[in-house]
This record gives C-alpha cells, sequence and structure tokens, in this order.
C-alpha cells in the first residue's frame, strides 16, 4: 500500500528515512522535532549545527544516528496564521520537498509526523488533508511507500457530522460476530435448496438437442466461470483506465497489482479487493461480484466492511475518505 496511516511514534519507525517537523535553526525543540533529537542521540544535533538552517516549506537531509532508519529529512512547516498568508502552500511544499529529497536519496520507505498540527497550530483535519492530499500526487509518479505517523487519536479527519452517520449506519447493521452462525448455515442450505440451479455447477455449453438457453443466462454463466484477476482486468478495461491508473487509484503497489495480473488464480485479501472495487467506482452489486469471485462476502459482522458499504451505498469513492474513516473507527486501511 504505497500511502499508509499509522499510529506509532515515528522515532521507532524502521524506515529508511523519517521526517522531522523542526524550526528555521534546525537545533532541536519540543513536540516531535524534540522526540527525534532525544532518540537520534547528539549526533544529529552537531550535523544540524553545520546545514546553516532551513527556511519554511524546505527541507534538508541528516543522518539518522541512533534512530531505527537511515535518514532524517528535516522541514519547517508554516506557522498557522488564519490560512490567508500561505500557510497551505507552504505545507504542501514541505511535503513536496521532503518527498523529492527522499527519492533523490533512493528511499524507499519515508515516514512522516502531521507537519504543523502540533506547535505551530495547524488545524489537524486541514493539516491531515493537505498531507495526504500532497503524498498522493507525488505517488502517482514515483514508486515509494509513505507512512504517516498519526501520534494521537484526535488526528482523524473526518467530520463529526460523518463520524455519527457512519456510527449510526453501523450500528443500524452490525450484526454481533457470535451470530449463531449455524442458524445462518442452514438458512444458507435452504436457500440453495430452494433455488438449486443458481448454485448447481456451471452449465455445460448449449448441446444442439438442448432446449435454447437465454444467452444472457448463458454469458452470466460464462461469467461466473470468471476468475477474480479475470473480472478486475475485464472492469479496468471497461473504466477506460490504464492498469496503473487503477492500482495506484487503489493504492495498491504495482508489485501486488503485478502478482494479480499475472495469476489468473490470484487470491487477493478482502481489503484488496474492495479498494480495487473502490478505484473502479462499483456499485454495490458489482462489488459483491467482485468478492465472491475472490471468495469473499460483505458481511454485517464486520464494521470495516459496514463502513465501506456505507461509502459505495452514498456514492463516495474517495479512497482516502474512506481510509480516514477506517482509520477513525480503528479498523485496518484499504489497499494491498
Ligand atoms: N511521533 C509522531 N508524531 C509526533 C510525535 C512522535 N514522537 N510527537 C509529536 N507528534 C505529532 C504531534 O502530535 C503533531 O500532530 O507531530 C505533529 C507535529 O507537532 P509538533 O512536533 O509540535 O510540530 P509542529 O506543529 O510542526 O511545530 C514545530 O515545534 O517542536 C517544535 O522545534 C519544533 O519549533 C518547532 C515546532
Amino acid at each position: 500500500m504505497p500511502l499508509q496511516m499509522v499510529r506509532n511514534d515515528i522515532t521507532r519507525m524502521q524506515v529508511d528515512a523519517i521526517v522531522n517537523a523542526a524550526n528555521p535553526t534546525l537545533l532541536g525543540g519540543g513536540g516531535v522535532d524534540g522526540a527525534i533529537h532525544r532518540a537520534a542521540g547528539p549526533g544529529l544535533l552537531a550535523e544540524c549545527r553545520t546545514l546553516g538552517g532551513c527556511r519554511t516549506g524546505e527541507a534538508k537531509l541528516t543522518g539518522g544516528y541512533n534512530l531505527p532508519c537511515r535518514y532524517v529529512i528535516h522541514t519547517v512547516g508554516p506557522i498557522w496564521r488564519g490560512g490567508q498568508q500561505g500557510e497551505r502552500a507552504a505545507l504542501t511544499a514541505c511535503y513536496r520537498n521532503s518527498l523529492q529529497l527522499a527519492v533523490e536519496q533512493d528511499c524507499e520507505t519515508v515516514a512522516f509526523p502531521l507537519i504543523s498540527a502540533g506547535v505551530y497550530g495547524y488545524p489537524k483535519a486541514e493539516a491531515l488533508q493537505v498531507a495526504v492530499e500532497t503524498i498522493e500526487e507525488f505517488l502517482q509518479q514515483q514508486e515509494l511507500t509513505v507512512y504517516l505517523v498519526l501520534f494521537d487519536r484526535t488526528v482523524y479527519t473526518i467530520s463529526e457530522q460523518l463520524h455519527r452517520e457512519i456510527a449510526a449506519f453501523i450500528d443500524d447493521r452490525y450484526v454481533e460476530a457470535h451470530t449463531d452462525s449455524r442458524a445462518e448455515q442452514s438458512r444458507r442450505i435452504a436457500i440453495q435448496q430452494s433455488c438449486p440451479e443458481v448454485f448447481a455447477a456451471p452449465m455445460p455449453a448449449a448441446a444442439p438437442s438442448a432446449p435454447a438457453v437465454d444467452p444472457d443466462l448463458l454469458q452470466a454463466v460464462r461469467q461466473m466461470d470468471e476468475s477474480f484477476s479475470q473480472m478486475l482486468l475485464r472492469k479496468i478495461d471497461e473504466s477506460g483506465m490504464t492498469d496503473a491508473q487503477c492500482y495506484k487509484r487503489a493504492n495498491i503497489s504495482r508489485k501486488l497489482f503485478s502478482k494479480i495480473r499475472s495469476d489468473l488464480h490470484y487470491r487477493p485479501s478482502k481489503p484488496t479487493v474492495l479498494a480495487f472495487a473502490i478505484a473502479l467506482r462499483l456499485p454495490m452489486d458489482q462489488t459483491r461480484e467482485l468478492l465472491c469471485k475472490a471468495g469473499f462476502a460483505l458481511s454485517h459482522s464486520s464494521k470495516f466492511d459496514i463502513i465501506v458499504e456505507y461509502f459505495i451505498s452514498h456514492g463516495n469513492y474517495d479512497i482516502c475518505q474512506v481510509n480516514e474513516a477506517l482509520f477513525a473507527f480503528d479498523q485496518s486501511l484499504l489497499g494491498g
């Protein structure tokens, strides 16, 4: 998954580079700056002294010293002054310049804190939105894994209104995990017995002597034989997107997509299937069909499934918003 939101202490991230929300002196401070300098040890400060400071929006690189990363990229975010003094542009530049520096150093993994969202007072929801949009845009052109390290729970960006709506949507549907699976199973058997033709093995191609079969039904049965990866590639073609546009929009790595494309019978995870359903903007019935091809079904004993169902049923296919909602409800994120 090229962009991941994780709840962690950035000084523990085992990545190629972590990004520090520094101040123009680069000589340390509080917040994440202080945490990074404490964990890195005196060598970091000594190197920072040689850099001659850093302007807002710019980024400078040092070694990682005692940290579990190779590099520290120091960037200086804007101080929030109401939003009319170029704060958004400066914050965008912080992410862009830090990512550019990471790519120049051949980094494959980078971890960001939420720059300016602490001492510098940038409203957290907007700070997260700028971070996600800027990183997502950069990842359209670069192969990199970026972690957005969120240090405290108050950061999730979805509005209180959306949080309430999703919580209500879950309450209406959420079936406790200990549903009596025997009852469910007997219901399923009853359904299969009441319409066996739907669950029977695919019908053979119509023999000349057999009665004429409805071509739509034949087409549907043929599509029943379609594997997950076949259906996925067909839906990508129908969407007019390129493979790369689709898997990037699904927040799926090129490596994982190559596996799916090259293996007719690849078995993806459920978050991967749903990430593609969102990227392809599939309606609910086609989402269920794609899940079924991979051996899954939407379940009302899974908050993850219900939250994704909420977004699809409301026609909201913005995977960042879906992931922010999943994150807010302590669920794993969409993507491979
Ligand atoms: N790991 C990850 N994130 C952290 C950590 C940590 N160990 N500590 C704090 N954070 C989060 C905060 O919760 C906040 O969301 O980092 C985000 C940025 O907060 P600050 O560290 O206060 O950075 P910023 O708002 O950019 O202010 C920079 O603060 O520390 C001083 O020297 C720094 O003057 C500069 C100013």
